[in-house]
C-alpha cells in the first residue's frame, strides 16, 4: 500500500472511530481525553479472554467497590477471586491484585509509564504495556490483540496465521510501522482502540461486515475476495482428557433440599470457588468410594458421566448421587476447606461463587429422576 493510501486509510478509520465507537464505562466521552490509567488496567486485564458485554457488568461493579488502585491494593486477595468469579482465567485476577500492591510499593500508588517500570508489574505482558502506554498515557506504544491480529491479517492478506510464531511478529511489525504514521492524524491511544473496535464490530472473525467497514476498498482480503477465509486457523492441540468423579451429596429434611458443597484453594484452578467433593485424574473413581466410605456416606448411584470442555482441558466426570439421611457436620475433606451444606436452590442460581463446571454438576440432580427440585420437594 503506497503511503497516501495508508494515509488515506488512516484518516477514515479515526473518523469512524470518532462517529461509531461504543460509549463503554471506562473509556471517556470525548474520544480525545485519556481515561485514567487505573481504568485501563482494570478493563484491559478483563477483557482479555472476556467479551465487552460480559466485562462492562464487572468492571462497574469493581470500580464501585475499588474506586482507585490503593483500595484494590489493600483487599484481600479472596475478595478479589469473588469478584472476578465468572469471568475465568483467575490468573488475571491474581496479576492485577498483585500489580497494584506493587505500584503501592513501588511507585507510591500510581501507575507509571516508563515501560520498563509497567513491563516488570506481574502480568502486563507486550498487549497491556501497548494499552496503558498509549491509551492512558499517550505514548505511541503498538498493540496487538486477536481483534488487531484479524484487520492487519485482512488488510495485507497475510498467509500466516496471525496467531502462529511467525504470523504473530508480522503483525507486531506491521502495528509499530502503522503506528509511525497513524500519531500524525491523532493520539496512538485512539489509533489503537480504533483498531480494536473495527476487529470487535465490523471486522468479526466471521461474516465480517464489509459493506459497513470505512476502509473496506483499501483491505487486500476483500479486493480478493478472501474476507471470509483470512486470517488462517492456528492449528489447534486438542484439549488434555481429565478424568474426574464427584459427589452430590443431597439431604432433604425439613426445610429446602441441601447439597454438600467445598471450597477450593486460592491457588490452581476456580480459586476459591464452591463445589461438589470431587477428585481428578486416573483412579478418581477409587478414591472418591474410599472418602465417601470413610465419611460414613453410602456409596450412591452413579449418574451419566458429565463432559465439559475449558480451553486447554476436556472434563470427563462420573458423579454419584448420594442421600444422606442426616446434616451432620461432614469430616473434613483436602481441597475442599471448608465443607458446607448449601441450600440446592440457592447453588443452583448462584451467579459467583461457583465454576460452571460445579453449576453443571448440580443441574444432573434435576435430570437424575429425584424430585429435588420440585417446589414441594421438602
Ligand atoms: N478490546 C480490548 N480492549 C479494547 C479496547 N480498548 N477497545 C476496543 N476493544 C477492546
Amino acid at each position: 500500500m503506497s503511503r497516501a493510501a495508508r494515509l488515506d486509510l488512516i484518516v477514515r478509520l479515526l473518523q469512524w472511530h470518532g462517529d461509531h465507537r461504543r460509549p463503554l464505562p471506562w473509556r471517556s466521552a470525548d474520544v480525545r481525553q485519556r481515561p485514567p490509567a487505573y481504568d485501563v488496567l482494570v478493563s484491559e486485564s478483563m477483557l482479555q479472554q472476556t467479551r465487552v458485554e460480559t466485562v462492562v457488568d464487572y468492571f462497574d461493579r469493581w470500580l464501585l467497590r475499588w474506586p482507585a488502585l490503593v483500595d484494590l491494593a489493600a483487599a484481600d486477595e479472596a475478595e478479589v477471586l469473588a469478584a472476578w468469579s465468572g469471568l475465568g482465567y483467575y490468573n488475571r485476577a491474581r496479576n492485577l491484585h498483585a500489580a497494584a500492591r506493587a505500584v503501592v510499593e513501588r511507585h507510591g500508588g500510581r501507575l507509571p509509564e516508563a515501560r520498563a517500570d509497567l513491563a516488570a508489574l506481574p502480568g502486563v505482558g507486550p498487549y497491556t504495556l501497548g494499552a496503558l502506554r498509549s491509551i492512558a498515557f499517550g505514548h505511541a506504544e503498538a498493540l496487538v490483540d486477536g481483534n488487531v491480529g484479524r484487520v492487519f491479517a485482512r488488510w495485507h492478506a497475510l498467509e500466516q496465521p496471525p496467531a502462529s510464531a511467525k504470523g504473530r511478529a508480522e503483525v507486531w511489525r506491521l502495528a509499530a510501522d502503522w503506528l509511525t504514521l497513524a500519531p500524525a492524524q491523532a493520539a496512538p491511544g485512539q489509533w489503537n482502540e480504533a483498531l480494536m473496535e473495527l476487529g470487535a464490530t465490523i471486522c468479526r472473525p466471521r461474516r465480517p461486515d464489509c459493506a459497513l467497514c470505512p476502509v473496506a476498498e483499501r483491505c487486500q482480503a476483500r479486493q480478493q475476495g478472501r474476507q471470509g477465509e483470512l486470517p488462517l486457523p492456528t492449528p489447534q492441540k486438542p484439549p488434555t482428557p481429565v478424568r474426574a468423579a464427584a459427589a452430590l451429596i443431597l439431604h432433604r429434611g425439613d426445610g429446602p433440599p441441601r447439597v454438600l458443597l467445598g471450597r477450593r484453594p486460592l491457588k490452581g484452578r476456580w480459586p476459591g470457588l464452591w463445589q461438589p467433593p470431587m477428585f481428578e485424574g486416573q483412579g478418581s473413581a477409587a478414591t472418591l468410594a474410599t472418602w465417601l466410605h470413610s465419611a460414613g456416606w453410602p456409596p450412591g448411584t452413579e449418574l451419566p458421566a458429565l463432559v465439559h470442555v475449558l480451553t486447554h482441558r476436556r472434563y470427563e466426570v462420573h458423579s454419584r448421587l448420594i442421600h444422606s439421611a442426616t446434616q451432620d457436620p461432614p469430616s473434613p475433606l483436602a481441597g475442599h476447606e471448608p465443607l458446607r451444606w448449601w441450600s440446592l436452590a440457592e447453588a443452583l442460581t448462584a451467579r459467583r461463587g461457583l465454576s460452571r463446571l460445579a453449576v453443571r454438576l448440580l443441574e444432573q440432580v434435576a435430570v437424575s429422576g429425584e424430585d429435588y427440585l420440585s417446589p414441594c420437594g421438602g
